[in-house]
């Protein structure tokens, strides 16, 4: 669009000011849409007869606001903020007024209690000594309290099978980077966390999807997909997959790790919503423990801001993958590493992993209260729900609008592998809300939007 041009005449703003604030209100209103060019800084300048530094500064502004970005060699286009991925670096920060349901956040108000912690650790002799370099991967503390968060997470596992990681993310990273090659496919649920996506982008992988059903990854189309095409791994979240929550039977976890068998691929089993149906089937790395790779976190069931998770690894691997965490951070960082183990050592993080399903449980039944005549994916004690939209809207646009009435939700698009096609729904992030008076606002919101219907301009032809 390069006809657009801002109506700063009346502002008493500085011009550049004046500039940004145009764009953001002409977004908030639609006369600038997702995709739409600004045009070019030279030509602007000339029509409001102002430097193009002035120009340049105001879309600066613009950009920084969030409204817009710049791509080499198309200028600076409006972003289409509710199709992109949830990007970790664009959280809802302070002085806003979005309630963030779009983030997969485990419930921040149930964190454990890190001043008690901080006050233990002052008392604990040598406490110093996590100041410095050190070998967590050889620590037999360290180890033990991995394999026992790895056992309670479900999979009977012993402290030597144990490396750390810095996070579920980098336990992939870490898995996938010293395993595959450049190129080497992946085979994935059709609809899976954004996180693979990045982890697949560093490492120049190919992701293929997987068709799902209601109970998740269909065997048969993973069998055909092996026919057809050479791939190294599987990726999966057995247990509450993210977006859809769904939980896969005993006899599809059985019929996946058939397949995985006899293609010889990699199985990577994150596993970080465990906590959230603690009697879900044995997990696949029991079945296959020869390729397993059971990744139990603590980001969701504990705090996110810790970055520690483990992962049980069959032995050809363990080496590599210590190698991998070595080369992509020396060592997991001392400091939050000893609270894990404190945390899992008292019993700390198992209270927490309880307390924040009880409170999960009790969001759900808010949502059934406030979304129940919709038609929604979850599971009683999940983070999320993953709303399918009436037949006008589009999630994109859905998404554009639960966020200019103040509520961030992530439209599916976000999850799905390239090359599958996303269903019309939203992923509401339950634990998101600071508590369940803000919950309710934040869906009765969203429930507003679904009884207003849809705008004309959104209606499917
Ligand atoms: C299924 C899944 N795996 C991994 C992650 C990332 O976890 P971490 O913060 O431990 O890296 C997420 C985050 O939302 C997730 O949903």
């Amino acid at each position: 669009m390069t006809t657009w041009i801002p109506d700063v005449g009346a502002s008493t703003d500085p011009i550049y000011l004046a500039i940004a604030k145009a764009i953001m209100a002409d977004v908030a209103t639609g006369r600038l849409k997702p995709g739409d060019r600004l045009p070019p800084q030279r030509e602007l300048a000339r029509e409001l007869n102002v430097s193009i530094g002035t120009v340049t500064r105001g879309y600066i502004e613009a950009a920084r606001r969030g409204v817009t970005r710049g791509k080499s060699g198309r200028g600076t286009i409006v972003r289409d903020t509710a199709a992109e991925r949830p990007d970790s670096r664009l959280r809802v920060g302070p002085g806003t007024e979005l309630v963030d349901l779009g983030t997969n956040l485990p419930i921040h108000g149930e964190h454990p209690d890190l001043s008690k912690a901080f006050a233990g650790l002052a008392h604990q002799e040598g406490v110093s000594r996590l100041l410095r370099y050190q070998a967590p991967q050889e620590d037999p503390r360290y180890l033990a309290a991995g394999g026992k968060w790895i056992r309670e997470s479900g999979l009977n596992v012993d402290p030597g099978s144990v490396v750390i990681a810095a996070g579920a993310q980098h336990a992939v990273m870490v898995t996938l980077g010293a395993l595959t090659e450049p190129g080497d496919l992946v085979f994935a649920d059709e609809l899976t966390c954004p996180a693979l996506f990045e982890v697949a982008q560093l490492l120049r992988l190919r992701v293929q999807g997987i068709v799902m059903d209601d109970v998740g990854m269909r065997p048969d189309a993973l069998l055909a997909a092996c026919r057809q095409r050479n791939g190294q791994a599987l990726y999966c979240m057995p247990t509450v997959q993210n977006p859809t929550s769904a939980i896969l039977t005993a006899e599809r976890r059985r019929e996946l790790a058939e397949v995985a068998r006899e293609y010889d691929l990699l199985v990577i089993e994150d596993e970080v919503h465990r906590h959230l149906a603690p009697d879900a089937p044995q997990p696949i790395s029991e079945i296959v423990p020869e390729r397993g790779f059971f990744i139990a976190g603590l980001s969701k069931a504990v705090a996110p801001g810790l970055r520690v998770a483990y992962v049980a690894a069959p032995p050809f691997a363990r080496d590599k993958l210590k190698d991998a965490v070595a080369a992509s951070l020396v060592m997991v960082s001392p400091l939050p590493l000893e609270l894990a183990t404190m945390w899992i050592e008292d019993g700390t993080a198992s209270r927490t992993a309880d307390r924040k399903r009880a409170e999960a449980e009790a969001r759900q039944l808010i949502a059934r209260e406030i979304l129940g005549s919709y038609s929604y994916r979850a599971f009683a004690t999940a983070y999320n729900i993953l709303l399918d939209l009436p037949q006008e809207w589009k999630a994109g646009e859905f998404a554009n609008e639960a966020r200019r009435r103040g509520v961030a939700i992530a439209p599916a698009a976000a999850f799905a592998v390239p090359g599958c096609q996303p269903p019309e729904a939203v992923r509401i992030s339950l634990g998101g809300a600071e508590n369940r008076p803000q919950l309710r606002d934040a869906l009765k919101v969203i429930a507003k939007i679904l009884a207003d219907g849809a705008p004309c301009r959104c209606t499917r032809m």
